[in-house]
């Protein structure tokens, strides 16, 4: 059995996990949440500088208590984010991970974010060869495997969808994360308001979205359900097109769904139904392997670790624009 020890920290969540072929060991995290407003890198990156050794700790410990038999010496190697995320708070655990490595002497891994959102979305769905959509706080993309690399298809022009619904959201005085409430003030509207609609080839674009939603609750305070409903409906409607139009292209049949935003059930819905259309597959695991997490990062290692892609020391500094299609796929052929 192979055991990785894997650290995420590329925002405002800290987690470390303990993961081997069959499953999960352990996982802990802590979560940094703004007094007000945004995530600041710098604040985020204390948190977790303050938090790190609590969480290898509480990690470890519920390791044990899970098997009896865990030391520190079972475990293969650590893994952590090499990016994309926070510069600051990628610096931070890429520290921890690196003395880590050091002094149990075993082989370090630079993951990509990315890839490990995929990757634990195949682990926990089963899902072979599927057409991803990726949709976080930074990030929204469409990639599919072909070739060595994980190929972005059709991707954001400007914000990720996810930090669109968070700068709407405050907006609205709601606090981080906004997805979630404005999910659930969607979920009570009625009538679609327009919202424009940008799609260029594959690509997408939300920051205009964000512009018309405020403009439309500068005009109709009391709108706030049909704002919401009109801006998932509208950013949503463009996240699928897409994602289809993938699909059709490449002669694919599995669709997975994976990030943060991928917790919103009328995507999940839409997505759903888009796939049923088409004859399709859609897979989407737990939310806890949606957000960030740590077992994913643990997982990915896993994979790279059995694959002899280990990152040597002067080679692990950290890249905060680590684009998906930048790292070399070693586990698949
Ligand atoms: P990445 O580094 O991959 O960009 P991230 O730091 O944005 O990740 P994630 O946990 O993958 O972290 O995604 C967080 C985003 O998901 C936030 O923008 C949050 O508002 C959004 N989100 C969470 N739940 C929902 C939901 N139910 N509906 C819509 N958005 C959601
Ligand atoms: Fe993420």
């Amino acid at each position: 059995m192979t055991l990785i020890l894997g650290l995420e920290g590329t925002a405002w969540n800290l987690s470390v996990a303990l993961v081997s072929e069959e499953s999960v060991l352990s996982e802990a995290e802590s979560t940094y949440k703004p007094k007000y407003g945004g995530i600041h890198p710098r604040e985020a990156a204390q948190h977790h500088a303050a938090e790190l050794k609590d969480v290898v700790s509480r990690a470890l410990r519920s390791a044990k208590e899970e098997e009896e038999e865990f030391s520190l010496a079972s475990i293969d190697a650590i893994a952590f984010s090499q990016g994309p995320g926070m510069g600051p708070c990628l610096r931070t655990v890429a520290t921890a991970a690196r003395a880590l490595s050091i002094s149990l002497k075993i082989p370090l891994i630079g993951v990509n974010h990315c890839i490990a959102h995929i990757e634990v979305g195949r682990w926990q769905c089963g899902a072979k060869d599927p057409v991803v959509l990726y949709v976080s706080g930074a990030n929204s993309q469409v990639l599919a495997y072909r070739s060595g690399r994980y190929r972005v298809l059709g991707e954001t022009l400007d914000i990720g969808i996810g930090n669109a619904l968070d700068k709407f959201a405050r907006y609205l005085g709601l606090s981080h994360p906004g997805g979630p409430k404005i999910e659930d003030l969607a979920s009570k509207g009625t009538d679609y308001i327009y919202m424009p609609y940008i799609v260029k080839g594959m690509d997408l674009s939300f920051s205009g979205l964000t512009t018309a939603a405020k403009d439309a609750i500068d005009a109709q305070p009391d709108k706030k359900e049909d704002v919401c409903y009109s801006f998932q409906e509208t950013a949503f409607a463009m996240l699928t097109e897409v994602t289809e139009r993938a699909m059709g292209h490449l002669c694919k049949d599995e669709m997975l769904l994976a990030g943060g935003v991928g917790a919103n059930s009328r995507l999940q819905q839409m997505l759903q139904t888009m796939c049923e259309d088409r004859g399709g597959r859609f897979y989407v695991p737990e939310n806890r392997y949606l957000k960030d997490n740590s077992a994913m990062i643990a997982y990915l290692g896993l994979l790279m670790l059995k694959s002899g892609n280990t990152t040597p020391l002067d080679k692990s500094q950290v890249k905060s624009n680590y684009r998906p299609d930048d790292a070399e796929v070693t586990w698949r052929n």
